[in-house]
């Protein structure tokens, strides 16, 4: 499944990218958009694009192709922007021109990390637990969690990242279940939550089982902390006048953003440019129903 990068028109409008400029992509992905920037900041404007996936990484070669020596393409977390900065030496231009103009983060995960891989990300094809971006750098897996924490520790992961109103019943359900044998994969996890919850929750506006699956894939990932750890690296590395722009999909994320961007303007080191979240327009949603839910928010440094 190709993934379809949201509110492409807003983020080029807040990130404002001008020729020659550089920017950070710190959610690269397929490279959606990355491309737009590319397209503004010709002819030797640079981009540095960071993705956690390495099948991510792979997706977002083309880039590399298309617009050769101004792509420099990382695999790692963004929660360590400043040491990927360090380590690539990036923009690496002569001085006064190794600026960094701006730096996008679209949180998350892609459509096809969603239904294209076999992490267990989805509750619409039976997967194995797993819900890891990079397995080469975490050992924490949504098969761990279920089977190997205590029911307070599910329930509050339920209840803290996935704001589950049955955090406990489910967790409970989960504790039970797991006496019987290991919980292995996204059916058997989708049995127990709907055995957990009541009837009229199951025919809700979202799946019964999304709040359970968006906990697990933040606590796997650890995704609320690493999104804390970017914010004040990326305002600290952007130059004087760069801006940030940042695309949540959910509102704890939403919340974690909107803190920071607050106490850093009363600080003085920002300018927020959003007063509300940007969200995408109705011909958006109705051609790309991952939209709904994506809010934008953005910054220029003083
Ligand atoms: C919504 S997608 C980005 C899509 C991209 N903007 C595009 O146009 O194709 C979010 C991406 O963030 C990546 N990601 C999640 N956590 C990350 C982290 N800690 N560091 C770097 N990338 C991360 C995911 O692997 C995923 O590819």
């Amino acid at each position: 499944m190709i993934h379809t990068a949201v509110l492409k028109k807003e983020v080029l409008q807040y990130l404002s990218p001008q020729p020659n400029e550089n920017f950070i992509d710190c959610t690269v992905g397929e490279g959606g958009h990355a491309e737009e920037i590319l397209l503004k900041n010709k002819p030797e404007g640079k981009l540095l694009g960071i993705d956690l996936d390495p099948q991510q990484i792979v997706s977002s070669h083309w880039l590399e192709a298309h617009f050769q020596n101004r792509v420099t393409l990382v695999n790692n977390s963004y929660s360590h922007l400043q040491e990927i900065i360090e380590r690539k030496n990036f923009p690496c231009l002569p001085v006064g021109r190794g600026q960094i103009h701006g730096i996008l983060l679209d949180l998350g995960m892609s459509s096809a990390q969603l239904e294209g891989t076999e992490k267990g990300f989805t509750f619409k094809i039976d997967q194995g637990l797993d819900m890891r971006y990079n397995d080469q750098m975490g050992y924490l897996t949504s098969e761990k969690i279920v089977n190997e924490w205590s029911e307070e520790k599910i329930e509050e992961a339920l209840r803290e990242h996935g704001e589950e109103k049955f955090s406990k019943k489910i967790a409970k359900k989960i504790f039970e279940e797991r006496k019987k044998g290991r919980i292995k994969t996204t059916f058997q996890l989708i049995e127990i939550i709907k055995d957990a919850t009541p009837s009229q929750y199951w025919r809700g506006k979202i799946h019964y089982a999304t709040r359970t699956f968006q906990a697990l894939r933040i606590a796997v990932n650890d995704e609320l902390e690493n999104l804390k750890k970017v914010l004040p690296e990326a305002i600290s590395t952007l130059s004087a006048g760069g801006r940030l722009v940042v695309i949540s999909f959910h509102s704890l994320e939403d919340r974690i953003v909107k803190n920071f961007l607050s106490e850093e303007a009363k600080k003085g080191t920002i300018k927020i440019l959003t007063k509300k979240p940007v969200c995408s327009s109705r011909e958006e949603t109705k051609v790309n129903p991952r939209a709904r839910s994506a809010k934008l928010r953005a910054a220029i440094k003083l």
